[in-house]
Order: structure tokens, then C-alpha cells, then sequence
């Protein structure tokens, strides 16, 4: 390894790599998936000269590797083999952030799971003041799939909210209202209860992932938030948990999980449907490729075009707005 005090790239290794071939990946995300740290975090080990390839220090975070042929080393140490893939979810309790480090020194999700054998990253965020469903895992696909803003998982919250919204407000809602940072997709929202003090809980599912944007919704329609509460997300939800629980997704979660990161509909994601004999079966073209808007359109609805027919969702009880998920 090349001496630690001299750690600025020579500028002929700072340019980008050569082209990867079909064995080869990125070498960030190999030191990520030997369990060491996060993609991020594996970046910039790369980038300040901390890691080799077949003995030479390599700059760029892309450098393609073929793990079963190269050799990597971060600080002088060979790469440990890549342990199992594990998925958690963890009920979330307020006042704890989602990333690992805070400069404020505030207490972080990471506290709560530091019993866990593996070492897993939180798959999304959520705010400090928010409660509820954070997957955890260290598959890295899969927690890029899952917050990638063209999958558009659903994320079902509880939102108590000042006063009662009229229908019109929560119609409002529902298609879209303008926010500094573009109009929101299309949500399900709808009254669940209301307080004795005249305010109420609304339940709402987005699809987006943008920062605080619950909140800001409300807010934007004059219906302030004071609590909010993840009940489910990609469908996994937190029912029958307590706060500051943590526990393994069971095997069936975790394949509907992996249908829903490949873009299968919530509602029919880990089900494998058999098709009775004499009912029609869903023609060729539910395969299409559907417009963004009309994916999320469905995703939201749990209107498959599979089983079931129109609205179907093909799981009993999928009408109600978790978007036919189990939350
Ligand atoms: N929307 C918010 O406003 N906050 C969260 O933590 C999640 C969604």
C-alpha cells in the first residue's frame, strides 16, 4: 500500500475507469456488500486512497472488480467474505434519527439495533419526530430498488392533524398540491377518526420519498400535523409491534419485498396467483409498460389487471387505502 500520509489521487488514476465487463462491479459496492460499511461510506474510503486492487491503489469508487479474481484490501485488510443478506423491520420511535452519525449527537436508529449480528442500513428515512416502519437491511439492491422515486412503493402513515379536513381539502390532497419542490403525485387519504378536541387522524399512502413531504402536504392545506406514525411501508407493516421493537421479516415478506423492487403491484406482489379453470386469464397485455402516472395511479389503487379482474387486487380485503398491501 502506498504511503497513508500522501493521499491525493495521481491524476492519471483519478479519471473515470474502464468499462466494466458482464463479471465485473463497482468496486464500492463490493466493499459494501463484504458488510465493512455503507455504499457511501465505502465511496469515500475509495476516494481517500484506503483501498487497493491486486495491490494498487485504486481512486475512483466505480473501478470495476470481478470478486471471484481480484484481490481487494481496504487498509492493508483483504475483504471478508460477504456474510448472508438479512432483512429487519424496526418500529421506529420518535426522537432518533435515521442516519448513522448526527453532529448533534442525537440518538440514531443504529443505537437501537446494536444487538444485531449483521450490519444493516436503514432503507429510507424518516424524521426525528416521526414513528414507525424503517426496514433495515444490507441488501443494498434492494434498498435501492425500494426508495428508487420511479418504483413509487407505498408508504402508509397516521397523521393526527389540526381540526377536520372538509372532503374537498382531503380531494385536494389526494391529486396533488403544489409544493416548493414540485406537485405531489397522487395519494390515498381518509378521516379515521376524529378527537373529542376536534381534531383528527387522517391516514394517507404516498408514493414519493421527499424529505418531510407528509408534512408539508398537511400543512400546505392548512391541516398541520403534531403526530405521525409509519404504519406500513412497501406493505410491511409494524401491526402487533412496540416501539423500539425489532424484528426478522419472515420469508414470505422478504419475496414480496423483492416482487415489489421489481415492480410487481403491491397488491399481488408475493402471491403466486393459479388461474381456475373456465375464468378468464388477464390478457397479454398486462405485461405492457404503463405511463408513470397510471403505474402509480394502480400501485395506489391495488387495480392489478391480473385475477380478480377490475379492482380486484386479487387480496381479500385490498379496497381499503393501504394500497392493497398488509398494513
Ligand atoms: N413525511 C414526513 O413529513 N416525515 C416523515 O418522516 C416521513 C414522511
Amino acid at each position: 500500500m502506498s504511503d497513508p500520509s500522501d493521499r491525493s489521487p495521481p491524476p492519471h488514476t483519478a479519471a473515470k475507469p474502464a468499462a466494466a465487463s458482464p463479471d465485473t462491479e463497482r468496486l464500492a459496492r463490493v466493499i459494501a456488500r463484504a458488510g465493512l460499511a455503507s455504499r457511501r461510506e465505502a465511496e469515500r474510503w475509495v476516494q481517500e486512497g484506503r483501498v487497493e486492487v491486486n495491490g494498487v491503489v485504486v481512486w475512483h469508487p466505480g473501478h470495476p472488480v470481478d470478486p471471484a479474481r481480484d484481490h481487494v484490501k481496504v487498509d492493508g485488510k483483504p475483504l471478508p467474505p460477504p456474510p448472508p443478506l438479512v432483512y429487519y423491520l424496526l418500529y421506529k420511535p420518535k426522537g432518533t434519527i435515521t442516519s448513522r452519525e448526527d453532529p448533534d449527537g442525537r440518538k440514531s436508529v443504529i443505537d437501537l439495533v446494536e444487538g444485531l449480528p449483521e450490519r444493516v442500513e436503514p432503507v429510507g428515512r424518516l424524521d426525528f419526530n416521526t414513528e414507525g416502519a424503517l426496514l433495515l437491511t444490507n441488501d443494498g439492491d434492494l434498498a435501492h430498488a425500494l426508495t428508487h422515486p420511479a418504483r413509487g412503493v407505498p408508504k402508509r402513515y397516521l397523521a393526527k392533524v389540526w381540526r377536520t379536513p372538509t372532503e374537498k381539502t382531503l380531494e385536494r390532497l389526494r391529486r396533488g398540491v403544489y409544493l416548493e419542490d414540485g406537485r405531489t403525485a397522487p395519494a390515498l387519504v381518509r378521516v379515521v377518526d376524529d378527537t373529542e378536541a376536534g381534531n383528527c387522524w387522517l391516514e394517507i399512502t404516498v408514493t414519493e420519498g421527499r424529505n418531510h413531504l407528509v408534512r408539508r402536504m398537511l400543512e400546505t392545506v392548512g391541516h398541520p400535523c403534531n403526530k405521525l406514525r409509519r404504519e406500513s411501508f412497501a406493505t410491511i407493516s409494524i401491526r402487533g409491534m412496540e416501539r423500539g421493537e425489532v424484528r426478522a421479516l419472515s420469508a414470505e415478506e422478504v419475496a414480496r419485498l423483492r416482487d415489489i423492487a421489481e415492480g410487481k403491484d403491491p397488491a399481488l406482489a408475493g402471491h403466486a396467483f393459479k388461474y381456475k379453470k373456465g375464468f378468464a386469464r388477464p390478457k397479454a397485455q398486462a405485461n405492457k409498460p404503463l405511463s408513470r402516472k397510471k403505474a402509480q395511479r394502480r400501485r395506489l389503487s391495488g387495480r392489478s389487471g391480473g385475477p380478480g379482474g377490475k379492482g380486484g387486487g386479487g387480496r381479500k380485503g385490498s379496497g381499503g387505502p393501504t394500497g392493497g398491501g398488509n398494513g
